[in-house]
C-alpha cells in the first residue's frame, strides 16, 4: 500500500497532478519516463461509472503505466460516490483514491460536486467514511476556502478525523478558478499543522516553486500547468533534490534527444487515444517539449496547424531531416 509518509524515501516528491482532459495514461507514462514519482488520472465522475459510460469507463485505463497511479473519483452525493468507487476497485491497480473537492467548474458545482464539498463539511467527511469499507488509502484534493486560514485549517483537520491520509491543497479559493496568484502561505501553514499529510499544489512553474513546497513542509508537490509549459522541470525538480534520474540528459535534452521523446510520446499517444484525441493533446505539448529552440517556430506552427496524423508526420519528418543534415532550422 501507497504509504505517503515514505515520500522523499521510497516514494519521490515531485507528482503529476490530476488534469482534465490531458492526464491519460500516454500522458502519466510520458511524465513517468521523466521521473514523475506518482500521477494522477483525470477527475472520473462517479455517476458516469454508476450509468455504465464506456467512455468514463475508458478513462481507468493504465495501458501498462508503472504505480502509483492515484485514480480522481468526483461524484456529488456519497451513494454515487461508493458505487462509483466500488466499480473502480474491481481493478486492483489504484495506489489511493482521490476525491475531488477542488474543481471549480459550474457544472460540477451543480451537482454538489468538486469545491461544492467545501461548503458541505458533514457531505465531504460522509463521503470519507463511507469508503473506508474499501480498505484502501483514501485522499481528499482541496482549495483555500477563504482568506481566513482557520476556514481551510479546519476543513482538512474534519477530513483527517473523518480517515483521509494524505489532503493535495491548491491555494486558490474556487472563486479564483485558476486566476490570479495561488496563495502558497495556506499550504505551508496546514503543513507545519498537518505533518506528512499535505502535498502542494499552485503556481509551480520553476524549480524553486516547488522547492517552496517542499521546504515548508509538504511531503510532495504537484506540477500542473508548468509541467504542460516544460516538462523537464521534473527531472531539473528530481537533480536539485538530488535523486537519481534516469538519464541526466532529460534536465536539457538535445533536439534530437527531445524530437526522439516527442516521436514515442506521440505515437503511444495515437495508439491509446485515438488519432483526434492525440492531435490535440501533442499541440498543447509541442511548444513545451521545443521551448527555448532557436529556429524550431515553423515546426511549431506545423504540428499546431496539423487537421490529420498525416500533416503531424510529415511535420516531424521534415523537422529530423532538417536537423539531420545540420542545416538552419528555418
Ligand atoms: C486544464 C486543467 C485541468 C485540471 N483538472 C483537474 C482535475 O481533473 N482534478 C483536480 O483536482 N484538479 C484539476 N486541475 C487543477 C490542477 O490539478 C492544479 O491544482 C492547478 O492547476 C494549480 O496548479 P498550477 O497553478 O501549478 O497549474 C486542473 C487544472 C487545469 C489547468
Amino acid at each position: 500500500m501507497l504509504d505517503t509518509r515514505f515520500a522523499g524515501k521510497d516514494l519521490n516528491p515531485v507528482w503529476l497532478a490530476p488534469l482534465a482532459g490531458i492526464t491519460i495514461p500516454a500522458v502519466r507514462k510520458f511524465y513517468k519516463a521523466l521521473g514523475a514519482g506518482l500521477t494522477h488520472t483525470e477527475m472520473i465522475s462517479c455517476a458516469g461509472l454508476v450509468h455504465g459510460s464506456k467512455k468514463t469507463f475508458r478513462m481507468m485505463e493504465t495501458f501498462g503505466e508503472a504505480p502509483p497511479v492515484v485514480i480522481q473519483l468526483f461524484a456529488g452525493d456519497t451513494d454515487t460516490l461508493l458505487k462509483g468507487a466500488e466499480l473502480a476497485l474491481k481493478q486492483d491497480k489504484w495506489a489511493a483514491i482521490s476525491i475531488n473537492m477542488a474543481c471549480p467548474m459550474p457544472k460540477v458545482l451543480k451537482k454538489g460536486a468538486g469545491a461544492s464539498l467545501l461548503k458541505n463539511i458533514e457531505g465531504a467527511e460522509r463521503m470519507i467514511k463511507g469508503l473506508m469499507v474499501f480498505q484502501k488509502p483514501v485522499w481528499i484534493k482541496i482549495r483555500k476556502i477563504s482568506d481566513n486560514y482557520s476556514d481551510t485549517l479546519a476543513f482538512i483537520d474534519r477530513m483527517i478525523s473523518a480517515g483521509a491520509v494524505h489532503v493535495s491543497l491548491h491555494g486558490r479559493t474556487p472563486k479564483q478558478k485558476y486566476e490570479g496568484y495561488a496563495d502558497k502561505n495556506v499550504v505551508f501553514e496546514a503543513a507545519k499543522r498537518f505533518p506528512g499529510y499535505i502535498s502542494g499544489s499552485g503556481d509551480v512553474f520553476t524549480v524553486n516553486d516547488a522547492l517552496d513546497y517542499l521546504e515548508n513542509g509538504c511531503v510532495a508537490v504537484l506540477l500542473a500547468r508548468g509541467a504542460m509549459k516544460d516538462p523537464f522541470i521534473v527531472p531539473s525538480i528530481l537533480q536539485r533534490l538530488d535523486y537519481e534520474i534516469a538519464n541526466r540528459t532529460l534536465c536539457d535534452p538535445s533536439v534530437k534527444e527531445r524530437i526522439a521523446l516527442f516521436r514515442t510520446f506521440a505515437y503511444n499517444l495515437r495508439e491509446e487515444a485515438g488519432e483526434n484525441l492525440a492531435l490535440i493533446l501533442i499541440k498543447r505539448l509541442v511548444s513545451g517539449i521545443f521551448r527555448g529552440f532557436n529556429g524550431v517556430s515553423t515546426f511549431r506552427r506545423n504540428v499546431g496547424s496539423a487537421k490529420k496524423w498525416d500533416d503531424f508526420e510529415a511535420a516531424i519528418i521534415d523537422y529530423s531531416d532538417h536537423f539531420e543534415r545540420g542545416q538552419e532550422l528555418w
